[in-house]
């Protein structure tokens, strides 16, 4: 099996759980601070070699598109204002990447949107990451998963535990444990209670696919939720091909609900020392005022 060369990166979901703010702009475009979420992801995939992106977008997701373009007139405007920095860093996103974009017309299902990706991924293995989540030190991680993937040649997907009460809201694996580091799957199972789940492992949103994958997509039927589940096609898949999975060691951000968002804002503003002294301050006279209503 030849090496990764190309991630998929499915963004074509609807944003629901942050309308109106999601109504014109993806939700993969909302900002930390002052870098979109789904950049996060792509540095991360160009830092461990991997430039050949597709994207997996819908009609309302032109703002992607543009992110990782020239801007003419914003880069004149910054040139004549002798704002170097900002200039270097904006023509720096437009050469990141070698895009190629893809259309999902329906949103049928994070199964469906990575099988639309087939004729520009073709007969390759390749990495799938969702655009919601942001991961610590993503290199150190993606590293692990494509070094797994030399080693086996099938397919990887990265693990997460989470508390009991929350795996429904995942994908959830039973695994062997092979050695310390890693494991085989031995199911999978999309969204289950706390009562159907087989453990609290669930998957984090990056996985390493051989290219058998797509054959499973295409008979994959509509599984939770009405949706062709990624999930449903990788039980399949187990039938023929051994699955692979590790834990990642990194604190995993979901910035998918604005719960979630807004954790990885704070979390991620606390780091930046630009802003981090007022912030404290500020957080803490807010924590105090919450203290006296209570
Ligand atoms: C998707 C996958 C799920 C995975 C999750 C990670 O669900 O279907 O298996 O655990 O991403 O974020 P979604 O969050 O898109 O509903």
């Amino acid at each position: 099996m030849r090496d990764i060369r190309k991630a998929v990166l499915p963004v074509a979901g609807w944003g629901t759980r942050f309308l109106p703010a999601t109504k014109a702009m993806p939700k993969e475009m909302l900002p930390i601070i002052d870098k979109p979420i789904i950049q996060f992801i792509v540095e991360a995939l160009v830092n461990v070699g991997i430039e050949n992106l597709i994207f997996v977008t819908g009609r309302h997701k032109k703002a992607i598109e543009n992110h990782f373009d020239h801007n003419v007139e914003l880069e004149e405007h910054l040139k004549k204002a002798g704002k170097e920095k900002l200039l270097k860093e904006v023509v720096y996103i437009a050469n990141m990447i070698n895009p190629i974009y893809v259309r999902q017309k329906e949103q049928l299902g994070l199964g469906h949107a990575v099988l639309m990706a087939e004729p520009a991924v073709s007969q390759e293995p390749f990495i799938v990451a969702l655009g919601d989540i942001i991961i610590d030190n993503e290199e150190e991680e993606l590293s692990r998963m494509l070094k797994l993937f030399r080693k086996f040649g099938n397919s990887i997907i990265a693990l997460m535990e989470v508390p009991w009460e929350e795996v429904s809201k995942y994908g959830i694996a039973k695994v062997r444990e092979l050695d310390e580091e890693t494991y085989i799957i031995e199911d999978l199972v999309e969204k289950p209670s706390p009562e159907e789940a087989p453990s609290n492992l669930a998957i984090v949103g990056r996985y390493a696919f051989t290219p058998s994958i797509f054959e499973k997509l295409k008979i994959t039927k509509p599984g939770k939720g009405g949706e062709i589940q990624l999930t449903d096609a990788m039980k399949m898949l187990l039938e023929e091909e051994a699955i692979y999975a590790y834990k990642v060691k990194n604190p995993v951000y979901d910035t998918g609900t604005p719960l979630g968002y807004l954790k990885t804002v704070i979390t991620f503003a606390l780091r930046r020392e630009d802003i981090n002294g007022e912030l404290k301050e500020f957080i803490k006279e807010r924590i105090g005022l919450i203290g006296d209503v209570r």
